[in-house]
């Protein structure tokens, strides 16, 4: 019995997708637990490159079966284009697609609400996706699930009576246009006809696999310090990507879970607001973006970059629980006379025992680096450890002694093949 989680280990696009896309390989079922189309995650197959928002990175791989987990929030639209897309590219979802009866649904009027926040003094810089309305909706059990859908009645009473409530809000409160709700009634009862063959106890699905001997790979979307309670809060996403929020998000029990695999880019990087202490303005920022492609995979935004942070990693280690890792996009780096990685945080004049995550205080601090020499050499056609420059491992070493961890897989390029296995 194999059950791992997936979890990305600092801001979020460390290149989940593609490592799912190669463990997922080993494994029966994969299985996202968190989030909703805000994730991006991208596989590159040949010359072709996948973008998957809510779909599982396992789907590429004939075989497996990809679930969506309760803990995910869906936007209807989304899925059925993302089915739509893969569909025209040859995959086929017979009997390998399954979805929460329990997950909640983006309506319209989250995206809306979304978009209104942006617009204010509380913006975080959000994809736009409807996120964090859709969850404040499930948390305040107001939320309408898949299950709903099923039932035409029911749907009928709960979107009335939400879309009442929100045209209330939007028209007094923000001074906005009244969403017309026969559309968003019409719609919905449309998804439910073409959502309803995946519709799934997921609980009971993922633990009868356990008990046959099936392994899963839940796979996180986010990363860790984008999570509503150990991230940088409030410039976080609305949901918890690290591991614990794996058993919630599909329903299979912490005594079930094998291991924590962590997703780490051998840089940092952050889309949208919020502290970033080790991040590179100016010149050298630009470049790591233009060398490392760093445009949001959802929102095309240019990504924020900078050095890896070894002392957020560490913290990352502590709440994921992760044991390995694989180091992603290290071929980026191979510009660099200097590379350096941050060991601690100094604040106040005092080196700090443990990762401060209030923004007042992570705003202050003053990052202690060691400066490591780079490699200046392309390594993204190398496949064996021992052919990487003596540069590129001594870098290896260090980044793995000062976060704690066993490196496994190393990436040096988006495609399947430029990867490196220890
Ligand atoms: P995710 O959200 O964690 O799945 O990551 P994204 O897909 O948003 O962003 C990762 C980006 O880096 C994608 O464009 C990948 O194709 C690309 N990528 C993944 N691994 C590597 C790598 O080792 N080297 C390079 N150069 N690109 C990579
Ligand atoms: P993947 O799975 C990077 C960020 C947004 C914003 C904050 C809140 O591809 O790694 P939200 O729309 O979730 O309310 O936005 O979280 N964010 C991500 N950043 N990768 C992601 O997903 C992200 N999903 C959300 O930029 O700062
Ligand atoms: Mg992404």
């Amino acid at each position: 019995m194999s059950v791992s989680v997936l979890v990305g280990s600092q801001w979020g696009d460390e290149g989940k997708g593609k490592i799912v896309d190669i463990l997922g390989e080993r494994f029966d079922i994969v299985a996202r637990y968190q989030g909703g189309a805000n994730a991006g995650h991208t596989i590159v197959i040949e010359d072709q490159q996948f973008i998957l928002h809510l779909i599982p990175s396992g789907i590429l791989r004939d075989g497996i079966k990809c679930v969506i987990g309760n803990g995910v929030v869906i936007d209807p639209q989304a899925l059925l284009d993302e089915i739509d897309f893969l569909q025209k590219h040859g995959f086929n979802f017979n009997d390998r697609l399954f979805i929460s009866h329990n997950a909640h649904i983006i309506m319209p009027y989250h995206k809306v609400i979304d978009s209104i926040n942006e617009s204010g003094d509380n913006k975080v810089g959000s994809t736009g996706r409807g996120i964090g309305p859709c969850y404040i909706d499930k948390f305040d059990r107001k939320g309408i699930r898949v299950v709903d859908l099923l039932d035409k009645v029911e749907l009928e009473r709960k979107i009335r009576r939400n879309v009442a409530e929100k045209n209330e809000i939007l028209k007094k409160i923000y001074n906005k246009e009244e969403l017309d709700v026969e559309v968003i009634l019409k719609d919905y009862l449309a998804f439910g006809n073409l959502i309803a063959q995946y519709i799934t106890d997921v609980p009971t699905f993922l633990n009868n696999a356990i008990n046959d001997g099936k392994s899963i790979l839940m796979e996180g979307a986010q990363g860790a310090l984008l999570d509503i309670d150990h991230g940088t809060y409030p410039f976080v996403t609305s949901s918890s990507p690290t591991s614990g929020g794996a058993c919630s998000g599909v329903g299979v029990p912490p005594t079930k879970i094998s291991s924590v695999f962590g997703i780490v880019k051998s840089y940092t990087t952050r889309v949208g607001l919020g502290p970033f202490p080790t991040e590179l303005l100016g010149e050298e920022g630009d470049e790591l973006r233009k060398w490392g492609a760093e445009f949001g995979a959802t929102t095309g935004r240019p990504r924020r970059c900078g050095w890896y942070d070894a002392f957020l990693l560490k913290y990352s280690r502590m709440i994921n629980g992760i044991e390995r890792v694989a180091i992603t996009k290290l071929d980026v780096l191979s510009n660099l006379d200097e590379i350096k990685v941050c060991i601690a945080y100094e604040l106040d004049g005092k080196t700090l025992e443990a990762f401060p995550t209030t923004v007042n205080q992570l705003e202050r601090i003053k990052p202690i680096y060691k400066i490591l020499p780079g490699w200046k050499t392309d390594i993204s056609h190398i496949r064996k450890y021992e052919d990487l420059p003596i540069e590129t491992k001594n870098y290896l070493s260090f980044i793995s002694e000062h976060s704690g961890f066993e490196i496994s897989i190393i990436s040096v390029g988006p495609k399947r093949s430029q990867t490196i296995e220890l």
